[in-house]
This record gives C-alpha cells, structure tokens and sequence, in this order.
C-alpha cells in the first residue's frame, strides 16, 4: 500500500518511515498539514497517518480539509497522551478516521494500517459496483432491467453491428423508435445519417417520392429532381416508420432494395445502387397486417431477418421503477427542477396502472408530475387526476361486473369520455391484458385496440 506519513517533528517522522516501508509499504513524508495536501497531489495514498499538533496547518484543519474535498483516503490520527477525549470530541463529526495514542504502538499501528486500507478497498469496489449497477439496465437511451428488455438489450448487441435488415414490432409507445436508434448507433454506420420516415404521416402519392427521390418533372409539382430518403441516408440506416401503412406497390419497391440494392427514382430511368441499412417497425401484428393484406408477405419475411419484439410495459413492470429515476433525471435538467424518487407507495399506484399508451404514457405522467411538484419527494398527488388512485388488481367475474361507482362517470358526461373510463378501469382490472378486457366489456379485441388507438392519438395531438 501507500502510506503518507504526516508529522513536524522529524525525530518522530523518521522513525515511523523506516518502520511503515520495513513492512513493505511505499511511503511519502509531509512535515505538517498544507505540505501533506500538496504531497496527495503526486502520491495516491491508501491511507494517511497524521499527528495533530503540527505549525502552519495542525491535524484537525488537514482532516477538515479533506472531508470537504470529497474522496480521501482513510486516516489514522496520532493523538498526544491523554489528548484522545480532546480530538475524539473536535474531530467528532468529521468521520472516516482513526485514533491511536503516542508513544505508537507499532504493532497496533500495523494493524490498523491494514484495516484502514482494507476498509479504503470496500469503498472502493462499492464505488465500482454501484457505477456497474447504473450501467446495466441501460443501453443507449433505452432503459430496462425486465429479463424480456434484457433480452431486447442483447438482440440490438447481436444485429447492431450485422447491417441486415431489422423489424421492430410493438404498441405504440413501447420505444421501437429508440430501439430503431440505438440499432444505428451501436452499429459501424453510427457516423453516418439516420433517417426517419413515418409511412402513416406521408399522402400515398408521396410515399414513393419521399423515400426514392424524383427526377425534375417527373409528376405535377415536380419542378427540380429531389433526393429521396435511401439517398440522404446513404452509408448510414434508414427508419421506416409504421412500414404496414406503406402502399403495397411502394413495398414490392422496397423489397428490391432490400433483395438486390436497387432502385431508380420516380421518373427515372437510371439504376441507382442503395447504400443503406434498413430498419422498419410497426405497431400492428405482421400476422394481422399480413392477413389484411396491409404488408406483403415477402417482404416482412425480407425485413425480419432480425425481428425484435417489445412487450407492453404493463408485461414488464419491473421497469418502472429504473424507467421514472431516468425520466425525472432527464426532467429535472430540462426544467431545472430538483424533483427526487417517489415512494414505495407511488411507485406500487403506477405498477398497477394497464398502460395502455406504454413508456410514452408513464412520461407524459411523469413529466407533468415532475413540473407540478418542481423539487422533493415525487408523490402521487402531483399525478394527473385520473392517476391517483390504486386500481383493483381483482379479475371480476365477466358475467358479474364490478360496480361502476367511484368510476368519475357521471350523468351527463359525454358517452365518449365515459367509454374511456370504463376501458381504462377495466384494463386495469385485467392487469393490462387486453383480450380479457375485452371479454368483460362485451366488444372484440380488434375493437378495444382501435379504440386505444384512437384515445392515444387525441394524447399524442394534446401533448
Ligand atoms: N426503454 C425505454 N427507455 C427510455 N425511454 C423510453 C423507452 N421506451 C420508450 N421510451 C420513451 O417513450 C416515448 C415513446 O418511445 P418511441 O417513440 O420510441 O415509441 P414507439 O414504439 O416508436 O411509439 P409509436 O408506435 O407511437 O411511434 C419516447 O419519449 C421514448 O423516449
Ligand atoms: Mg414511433
């Protein structure tokens, strides 16, 4: 180890040296308080040994000026005969430190040496383990301790670096666009642009403009050639957002790039090689999508070389927790607010909420928590209203509902807004499992998912 030795008096100072290095350690000298902080610059001590009464800088203002520079190494304080009640009591406070009464003892100075140094091990591996504990769980901005988001974690590993075509499924908010992201920067096309292309937002007759380009006249309006989406993105990956709402024509486009790295731009006669990386997702269930006759066959098997799925966030609760710590940490730099972690009983109201709008919907919540509360404990009265209180997780009987009271229905309100309460109240009595709520509320499953579509979509126009 690496002993500082601390003491004016050189006929003590010297002695103690030779002892400390006969046992092995390396050692470094400083005659008194304000020497030993300039010695600590250059020699990483494991431990420190210092006498008290010192010139210039005495023992109680060297340790006071350690603990205020955070980080020190363990310390052990040489106290004059029958001084030790005195230091006990004005060091009393500062912490971190030991004791020993001279004349030393060499042989209970080896030993605490060897427990100061071993005590400065722990915090250390501590230190360590706690920054390993905050790198798991994460993995560029997506964040998961849930054995199915781990799995994700490790899939997004394996195919980032591959360069074959992607598809990620799953409800809208579970964070395909984040899984879509990291894919990219986890890959060897991480300097090169990502472009996103959301296939629902584009007009069908643009769809193929926007992701092949046009050449100058090609259609009415076409006044100049344009660059299309394979093109801004070469080199790097190109997202294809919600891909089943893609024109089937354009797919049948799509799988050529994906088949033979070809392609020409509307209106063009020229082949043109693509350089890109394609990434696609979906909220819909390629099965469905498939039957429906929305995505071709050929191609979700072309761009599913690597599927990855995310599981709604009422599957994995788990997560929670981790996800609401990141959020307010993120939050609280973009509002300057210095909200903290909520209780255990806040954090149990939300994992019992369905989520029916996922990761998207807990921020959104929290978010508006974060700036309702501003600083201290995040609890559940800073929660939008319809947040506040603990759904019962009991499964009714189908043909003996639960009564509606306590609800929030009342007469008079619109039909469409008690719809909503009641598919949200009972979710959350079917735990967030969307076919037994179904069930209950007597409407196929197809039906409850459009209708959460449609209530997540006045959320998204709100927000
Ligand atoms: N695992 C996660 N860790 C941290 N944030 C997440 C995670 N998943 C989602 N989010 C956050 O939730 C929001 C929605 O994520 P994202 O846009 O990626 O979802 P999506 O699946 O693409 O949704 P949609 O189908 O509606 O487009 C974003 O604010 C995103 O940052
Ligand atoms: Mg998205």
């Amino acid at each position: 180890m690496k002993i500082l030795i601390v003491d004016d008096d050189k006929l003590q100072r010297d002695p103690l040296v030779a002892i400390v290095s006969g046992w092995g350690h390396e050692t470094a000298a400083a005659i008194h308080g304000a020497h030993a902080l300039e010695v600590l610059e250059r020699f990483r001590a494991d431990v420190i040994v210092t006498d008290l009464k010192m010139p210039r800088m005495d023992g109680f203002d060297l340790l006071r000026r350690l603990r205020e520079s955070g980080e020190f190494p363990p310390t052990i304080v040489l106290t004059a005969f029958g001084s030790l009640d005195l230091a006990l009591s004005t060091v009393h406070g500062l912490g971190g430190f030991w004791f020993l009464e001279k004349p030393v003892n060499t042989s209970a100075l080896e030993l605490l040496i060897e427990r100061a140094g071993a005590h400065a091990h722990l915090v250390r591996e501590n230190q360590l383990l706690r920054r390993d504990l905050s790198f798991r769980g994460v993995l560029c901005d997506l964040v998961g301790v849930s054995k199915a988001m781990q799995e994700v974690f490790s899939l997004v590993r394996t195919v980032a670096p591959t360069g074959a075509p992607v598809l990620i499924t799953g409800e809208s908010g579970t964070g395909k666009e984040l899984v879509a992201r990291a894919v990219h920067s986890l890959s060897p096309r991480a300097k090169a642009p990502f472009v996103a292309l959301n296939c629902a937002a584009l007009p069908e007759a643009l769809v193929e403009s926007e992701i092949f380009g046009h050449e100058k006249g090609a259609f009415t309006g076409a006044l100049e050639r344009r660059m299309g989406a394979i093109e801004m993105a070469e080199g790097g990956t190109l997202f294809l957002d919600e891909v089943a709402e893609m024109p089937v024509q354009t797919q049948a486009k799509l799988l050529r790039v994906l088949q033979d790295f070809r392609y020409r731009r509307v209106g063009g006669q020229q082949e043109l090689c693509a350089g890109v990386r394609v990434v696609a997702a979906t909220n819909r269930p390629p099965p469905e999508a498939i039957a429906a006759g929305r995505l071709r066959e050929d191609l979700f098997y072309r761009l599913s070389v690597f599927h990855i799925a995310l599981p709604p966030l009422s599957q994995r609760k788990e997560d929670i927790a981790p996800l609401v710590e990141s959020m307010i940490h993120s939050l609280n730099q973009k509002y300057g607010t210095r909200v903290t972690m909520p209780g255990e009983a806040t954090l149990e109201l939300l994992r019992a909420r369905p989520w029916a709008g996922n990761v998207r919907e807990l921020r959104n919540a929290v978010e508006r928590a974060v700036i309702v509360a501003g600083e201290g404990e995040l609890s559940a009265r800073h929660l939008p209203p319809g947040y506040r209180q603990t759904q019962n997780h009991v499964m009714p009987n189908p043909a003996a509902p639960s009564e509606a009271s306590g609800l929030g229905i009342r007469v008079g309100m619109p039909v469409e807004e008690a719809e909503r309460i009641l598919i949200e109240a009972t979710l959350g009595q079917a735990g967030g499992n969307k076919t037994r709520a179904a069930a209950v509320l007597g409407i196929s499953t197809k039906t409850l998912h459009a209708k959460l579509r449609a209530y997540l979509g006045e959320k998204k126009r709100e927000a």
